[in-house]
Parts: C-alpha cells; sequence; structure tokens
C-alpha cells in the first residue's frame, strides 16, 4: 500500500484522461466538444463524482480491514504507509546521465597535483552531455551528405517556395478582403456583379442630386470628361468617401457606405463616361488627364481640351 499515489494526485489524473479521451473521440468541429456538447459537462461532473465515491468506498473498505488487524499488524500497517515513496527511478536515471561522484567519495578520484592548495577532480564527462555530442556528430554527417554532396534543395530554392506560396496566399486573401481598399489601393472594379452592385448603390444613393443617368442635377454631370474634383478611380473614390467642397451638398459617404461599395460605385460612374444622358448638366470643372496613361493619349487629349475649350 505504501507505493500507491495519494488521492489528489490519482482523481484528477484519471479525470483529465477520461477528459482527454472525449474530447479526441468525439468530433465536435472547431469548438472542443464540452463547450459544442452541453450535456458532456454534465458527463464529467458524473464522472468527478462517481470518482469521488470510489475513494471514499476504498478509504472505507480500507478502514473496516485495518479494524480487522491485531494490534502488532496495525503497527507494521501504519509504519508501511508512512514511509516516504521513493523516487528511486528517477535518482537513477539522475546518477546514470550524470555519473557524478558523492562527495564523500570524491578521494577516489582526486588527482594528485596540488595548485597553492587548489586541487583537481578527475571527473568523467556526463554521459548526458557526451550523448548529445554523438547526436550532433551523426546529424553533421547525414546534413553533410545530404545538402553538400547529394544537394538536395538549397536556401535559395526553400526562399523562392515560401515566396510562391506567399503570393499564393495574398491573392487568396485579396479576394476575401475587398473591403480593405481604401484610397491608395482601390482599383477599377471590371465585374459585371461588382458594376451592378455599383448601379444599385447610385440608384439608392445618389440620383437624386446626379440623376439616374449621371446627367446631373445638383450634383455635377458625372458623364461628361470634366471634373471638379479630378476624374479616374482613385480621386473619385476620394471624392465619394471624403464629400466634395464644404457646402456643396457633396456629402462624404464613408460613414455610410463600406470601402467595398465606394469602389463599386466609383467604378460604375466611370461606366457612365461617354453616355449621352436626357439632360446633361453643363460641364464643370476641367478635363481630366490621368497622369498614369502614355504620354502619346495625353497629347491627343490636351489638344482636344484646347479645341474644345476655344468653341
Ligand atoms: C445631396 C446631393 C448629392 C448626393 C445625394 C450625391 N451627390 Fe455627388 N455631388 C453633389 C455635389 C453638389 C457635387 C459637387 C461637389 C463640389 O463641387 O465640390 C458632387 C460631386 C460628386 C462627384 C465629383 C464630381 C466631379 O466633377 O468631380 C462624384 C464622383 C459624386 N458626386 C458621386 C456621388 C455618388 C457616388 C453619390 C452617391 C453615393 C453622390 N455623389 C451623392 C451632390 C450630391
Amino acid at each position: 500500500m505504501s507505493t500507491r499515489t495519494p488521492w489528489w494526485i490519482r482523481i484528477p489524473v484519471v479525470f483529465f484522461l477520461i477528459f482527454g479521451l472525449m474530447e479526441y473521440f468525439i468530433d465536435s468541429g472547431d469548438m472542443p466538444a464540452i463547450i459544442a456538447y452541453p450535456i458532456t459537462q454534465f458527463f464529467m461532473l458524473m464522472v468527478l463524482m462517481i470518482l469521488i465515491a470510489i475513494e471514499l468506498i476504498l478509504s472505507s473498505i480500507e478502514n473496516v480491514m485495518f479494524q480487522t488487524l491485531s494490534e502488532e499488524a496495525k503497527e507494521r500497517y501504519l509504519m508501511a504507509k508512512n514511509k516516504k515513496r521513493e523516487w528511486t527511478w528517477a535518482k537513477q536515471l539522475y546518477q546514470k546521465m550524470t555519473r557524478s561522484r558523492a562527495i564523500e567519495r570524491e578521494g577516489e578520484i582526486i588527482l594528485d597535483h596540488n595548485y597553492d592548495g587548489i586541487r583537481e577532480l578527475d571527473n568523467v564527462l556526463p554521459p548526458w552531455w557526451v550523448y548529445m555530442f554523438y547526436v550532433t556528430i551523426i546529424f553533421g554527417a547525414i546534413y553533410l551528405v545530404r545538402f553538400h554532396i547529394a544537394g538536395a534543395y538549397d536556401q535559395e530554392l526553400e526562399y523562392e517556395q515560401e515566396v510562391a506560396a506567399a503570393k499564393i496566399a495574398i491573392e487568396e486573401y485579396k479576394k476575401t478582403a475587398k473591403n480593405l481598399v481604401d484610397v491608395n489601393t482601390v482599383e477599377f472594379l471590371a465585374d459585371a456583379s461588382d458594376l451592378s452592385t455599383g448601379q444599385k448603390i447610385f440608384t439608392t444613393n445618389c440620383v437624386a442630386c446626379h440623376m439616374a443617368d449621371g446627367g446631373g442635377g445638383i450634383g455635377p454631370n458625372l458623364t461628361d470628361e470634366y471634373w471638379i474634383l479630378g476624374g479616374g478611380i482613385k480621386n473619385v473614390f476620394n471624392t465619394i468617401s471624403e464629400g466634395g467642397r464644404d457646402g456643396k451638398g457633396m456629402v462624404a459617404w464613408k460613414q455610410s457606405l463600406k470601402p467595398v461599395e465606394m469602389a463599386q460605385v466609383a467604378s460604375y460612374i466611370l461606366t457612365l463616361g461617354g453616355t449621352a444622358p436626357a439632360n446633361p448638366k453643363a460641364p464643370e470643372g476641367e478635363i481630366w488627364v490621368d497622369p498614369d496613361a502614355p504620354s502619346e493619349e495625353i497629347q491627343g487629349q490636351v489638344t482636344d481640351s484646347t479645341a474644345v475649350s476655344m468653341d
């Protein structure tokens, strides 16, 4: 009986063992079973109660048996029970791994030289250290053969593979994270689905001032190439997000529209360019020239603009 582990170790160990097995065997998706299926909480409570009950029964059996013993046997039993549990195996392992010499036996390994009273012990190298050293030698040999002789992959290849994987991950992420666009990253969305969503947003929020065909009313004409606040997807997105000049009536839409919605409606507005609205408002602002466009085009547009403005 003396080697028996005490109840305060036994109960938690068995309890968590059952808990672990339960989590392992019950398939509950991402969530732990204990949360996904509340009934399991009740189950674990029962397990705990049963474990405690078993302990109580065992200890009372022990008690009853004890009472039946003779005085002498009782004494022996108590002595055996009170003997401290010894971690013999751990001590042995420690001794084996260090091979250290007890202080009382140091005399056996002392060397006979003596420097001003400082003497030296001839300790063996501790086995744990020696084994680790062997492991590094084996590792080194395998490494040398694998990478320097057989020429498995090298760091450059590893780097390239990781970059390629990261690029794919970024693309994946961008697909799901359209909402992250801002004025610096926004791009014209050519997808039909984006444009039709953009049109819906326009119809709901913007037609009151810009007309359904973009011809303009309170707000300026959005179909011509003249822009007060700059054309191109970035400027248009910025105008929608931040609003027009103070007091003109164009509010900042960033409070009510998500970034992706502003990108969609901005793209839709750009598709209106060059269409012929029923009641076009007179051009306001200036012809907007895309600074990113190839230079020839800019030349062409600039000559055009003088021609138009001279009219
Ligand atoms: C209350 C009326 C009103 C509503 C509603 C409105 N706008 Fe405007 N919008 C204006 C006015 C006025 C201007 C001119 C702002 C200025 O001159 O600074 C303007 C300017 C613009 C411009 C810049 C045009 C240019 O020439 O630079 C864009 C783009 C625009 N609006 C898009 C939208 C979109 C998209 C919506 C809907 C989400 C919308 N507006 C809703 C009144 C409105």
